[in-house]
C-alpha cells in the first residue's frame, strides 16, 4: 500500500527544499526556547519533494494561508507575555544560527504580523505591523529582517486584555508574483505563514477590534499580490509597465497596534539549532496523507496531499504543555 521511509532520510533529502519559518520566540529580549509555543508548518510537498518542505502557501483561498501546513495543530506550550512586551520572532531558512540566510536573497518582498484571540474566529485578524519597500530595492524580508538575523520585531499591545491570542506573522516573496497563481500556479507570490500562541496576562481591558480573515484577507486583484519586484530592485528596470512603489496587502495597521518597533538586545539562544522532525509534535490531530507510527519512522501516503482542516472542536490551549 504505502512504503516505510525512515524520517532521517526524508529529512536530509528535502533540508534544501525548506523555507523560513520562525524558529523561537524572545520575549524582552529572552529566548523562550527552540520552537516553543510556535505552531511550526508541515510538509507541503509529495514525499520525493520533500517530508519536510516548507514550501511556500500560494492558494489565497487555502486554509494553510492561516498559520501555514497543519496550522490548526496546536504546539504544545503557549508563550506567556503581558502588554507592552517587545515580541523578537526568530525567522531562519536551514538552522537557527547566525550564519543560516535566513530566507533566499530573491525572496524580496513585504513582511507583516496579525494579532487573534485564540482560537481565530471570523474576521479575527487585526494587522499590528508591517513593512514593505522601504527605500529602492530594500525590501523588509531579505533587506531588514534577513540582515538582521531573521529577527522580527513586534509590541504586545498597550492595555491589551488577558487571553489567549494567536500572532500569525509573515513573510512574503514577490519573486514570481508577476503572474496571480489561479492564472498560472507554477508561479505566484509565495506565502511563509507562521502562528505563535501567546497568552496575554495582566489587568488590560482593551478589546481587539473587528479585523480580517485568513484565507480571505488578500485577493489575486491586490496590487501588492501581482506585483512585478523587478521593478524595484533591478537596473535596468524591465521593460514591461513598472511600478516602483508597493502596496503592502491586507488592511491598515491598528490604531491600537505600537507606532514604532525597536530592535533590542537578544540573550543567547536555548535549545537546538536544526529543526524537530514534524513526526514528534503531532499529537492532537488526524493527519490525512502521512502518519507517524514511531518517532523515527514515518509513513507517507504518497499519492494525496494533506488537506488542512480546522476542528470543529478547538482544543482549549494549554500553557501547561500537557
Ligand atoms: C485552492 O484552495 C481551494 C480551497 O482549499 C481549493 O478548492 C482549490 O482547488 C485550490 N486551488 C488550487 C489551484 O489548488
Ligand atoms: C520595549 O521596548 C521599548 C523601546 O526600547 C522600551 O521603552 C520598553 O520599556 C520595552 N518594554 C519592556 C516591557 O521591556
Amino acid at each position: 500500500m504505502y512504503s516505510l521511509i525512515p524520517f532521517a532520510v526524508i529529512l536530509f533529502s528535502s533540508s534544501a527544499f525548506s523555507h523560513t519559518f520562525i524558529w523561537g520566540v524572545f520575549v524582552n529580549g529572552v529566548d523562550q526556547g527552540t520552537f516553543r509555543g510556535i505552531r511550526l508548518p508541515a510538509y507541503n510537498g509529495a514525499p520525493n519533494a520533500g517530508g519536510y518542505a516548507n514550501s511556500p502557501v500560494k492558494n489565497l483561498t487555502s486554509i494553510d494561508m492561516r498559520c501555514n501546513v497543519m496550522g490548526d495543530i496546536q504546539a504544545p506550550d503557549t508563550i506567556k507575555v503581558a502588554p507592552g512586551d517587545n515580541l523578537t520572532f526568530d525567522w531562519h531558512h536551514n538552522s537557527r544560527t547566525l550564519t543560516d540566510d535566513v530566507i533566499a536573497s530573491s525572496h524580496h518582498g513585504p513582511a507583516m504580523i496579525y494579532i487573534s484571540p485564540d482560537p481565530p474566529t471570523e474576521n479575527s485578524f487585526v494587522k499590528i505591523w508591517e513593512e514593505g519597500l522601504y527605500s529602492f530595492g530594500n525590501w523588509a524580508t531579505t533587506e531588514d529582517i534577513a540582515k538582521n538575523g531573521g529577527h522580527m520585531n513586534v509590541r504586545v499591545p498597550a492595555g491589551l486584555k488577558a487571553g489567549y491570542y494567536l500572532i500569525r506573522a509573515e513573510m512574503v516573496g514577490l519573486h514570481e508574483a508577476n503572474v496571480a497563481y489561479d492564472l498560472n500556479p507554477v508561479r505566484g507570490a509565495q506565502f511563509y505563514p507562521d502562528c505563535v500562541q501567546i497568552e496575554v496576562g495582566g489587568d488590560g481591558t482593551v478589546e481587539l477590534p473587528s479585523g480580517v480573515s485568513f484565507p480571505g484577507a488578500y485577493s489575486y486583484e491586490d496590487p501588492g499580490i501581482v506585483y512585478d519586484v523587478y521593478c524595484s530592485t533591478a537596473t535596468p528596470k524591465p521593460t514591461t509597465t513598472c511600478t516602483t512603489t508597493y502596496q503592502i496587502p491586507g488592511p491598515t495597521v491598528w490604531s491600537g497596534a505600537w507606532s514604532t518597533t525597536t530592535s533590542i538586545s537578544l540573550s543567547s539562544i536555548a535549545g537546538p539549532t536544526t529543526a524537530t522532525p514534524w513526526s514528534t509534535w503531532i499529537q492532537k490531530s488526524i493527519v490525512t496523507s502521512a502518519e507517524y507510527s514511531t518517532a523515527t519512522d514515518i509513513t507517507v501516503l504518497g499519492s494525496s496531499l494533506y488537506q488542512a482542516k480546522w476542528s470543529s472542536t478547538y482544543q482549549t490551549p494549554d500553557p501547561t504543555g500537557s
